[in-house]
């Protein structure tokens, strides 16, 4: 089965609900994938991670071309032989992991070469290489290899980093070559910069690409910022192709996003919070550090349905965050996940019947309640 496609179902306002096709499974949209950057949603079992939900997790190329390397994840049946996840991954392309986290890195028209931050190791990663470590890992959605600078930066800085970008996506679309079931998405840059964002539109829809996304957000510009551009960077990309939002984000950054077009998003947040004691909650975020859930018999949230509210309380939660126990990061970030994969049940059902705005509403009325 070779089988790769984007159904849309339901669009209301300009938020839409609609199915993704892959061979390795179905992803309902808007979706939000968990991010299993080292081969793992730290914490979590596959099997959980699909219990809360999700039907597409996140792998980088990055990290998994520096430890344990593309060839011998190849050489053991491929990242979801490795992993043991079945259903589709997507696999960013490594540029921007490279630029936020490897040492030494030098940016050449040809690509980036970059010392491991793990053992200081010289590397270089271009588009070609990019798209052959994704292929070896059997990715099923491929990033294109790109870069973009942390915001603010100047409009120059902008201009030519997107345009690099764009060349670079033009060699990626010509490296990914011709792979039935497996899709290639191009990501949009161009800053906070209206034009720039329709130039870099305008080049990827040139090119082809099976899905768009949006990149260079969520780089310290602030939600108002991102949403002013979410205004109408996702109308700038082919209304008939998945719309990638990446890096995003909280809880109220992704129903603004879905609420401006978007389809799917990912985020390191309901993971990483989970293990520093932060939980996502209906009602807003509980510190479970915090003394006052010490004697509390209830659970983290009475209608949550995973498996840290059903057969825990906040007093045990608490206990075992503060004494650094191994099962504290499980249950918050099995519930975190938990939530957030409700959330984006939520808003498809929502779409689907036509009811976003009052959906939109009640989640923003009953964060205002406090009191958790
Ligand atoms: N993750 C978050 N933002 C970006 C981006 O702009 N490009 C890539 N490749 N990954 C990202
Ligand atoms: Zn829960």
């Amino acid at each position: 089965m070779t089988e790769t496609g984007f159904e849309l179902k339901a669009q209301d306002g300009k938020a839409r609900t609609g199915l993704l096709r892959t061979p390795r499974g179905d992803i309902r949209t808007p979706a939000f994938m968990p991010v299993g950057t080292a081969a793992t949603v730290k914490g979590m079992l596959p099997e959980s991670v699909r219990e809360t939900g999700a039907d597409i997790l996140l792998g980088n190329t990055y990290h998994l071309m520096l430890r344990p390397g593309a060839e011998r994840i190849a050489r053991l049946g491929g990242l979801h032989q490795f992993m043991n996840w079945q259903r589709p991954i997507l696999t960013d392309s490594g540029g921007f992991q490279v630029m936020s986290l490897a040492d030494l890195r030098k940016l050449t028209e040809e690509g980036v070469t970059f010392r491991s931050h793990v053992d200081g190791s010289k590397h270089h990663l271009t588009p070609e290489h990019s798209m052959e470590i994704q292929r070896l890992l059997g990715s099923d959605i491929v990033m294109a290899f790109d870069e973009c600078p942390a915001l603010p930066a100047d409009r120059a800085r902008i201009e030519e980093s997107m345009r690099l970008s764009m060349r670079w996506a033009l060699r990626s679309r010509e490296a990914f070559g011709d792979r039935p079931g497996h899709m290639l998405f191009g990501i949009q840059q161009g800053g906070l910069e209206r034009d720039l964002r329709e130039e870099s539109a305008r080049a990827l829809r040139d090119i082809g690409f099976e899905g768009y996304a949006v990149g260079g957000l969520a780089v310290g510009e602030g939600q108002e910022a991102m949403f002013s551009c979410l205004d109408y960077a996702p109308d700038m990309l082919p209304e008939d192709k998945p719309r990638y939002l990446m890096g995003v984000g909280k809880p109220d950054d992704i129903v603004g996003a879905v609420k401006r077009g978007i389809d799917l998003m990912d985020c390191v947040l309901p993971s990483r919070s989970g293990r520093t004691g932060q939980a996502w909650t209906r009602r807003g975020q509980v510190n479970i550090k915090n003394a006052r859930h010490a004697d509390d018999p209830r659970p983290l949230d009475e209608d949550c349905g995973c498996p840290a509210c059903r057969s825990y309380s906040r007093a045990y939660l608490h206990h075992v965050f503060r004494s650094g126990e191994m099962i504290s990061g499980m249950l918050l970030t099995w519930h975190n996940l938990h939530y957030y994969q409700e959330l984006m049940a939520g808003l498809r059902t929502a779409i689907f019947e036509g009811t976003f705005e009052s959906f939109e509403a009640a989640f923003h009325e009953a964060r205002a309640e406090r009191d958790i």
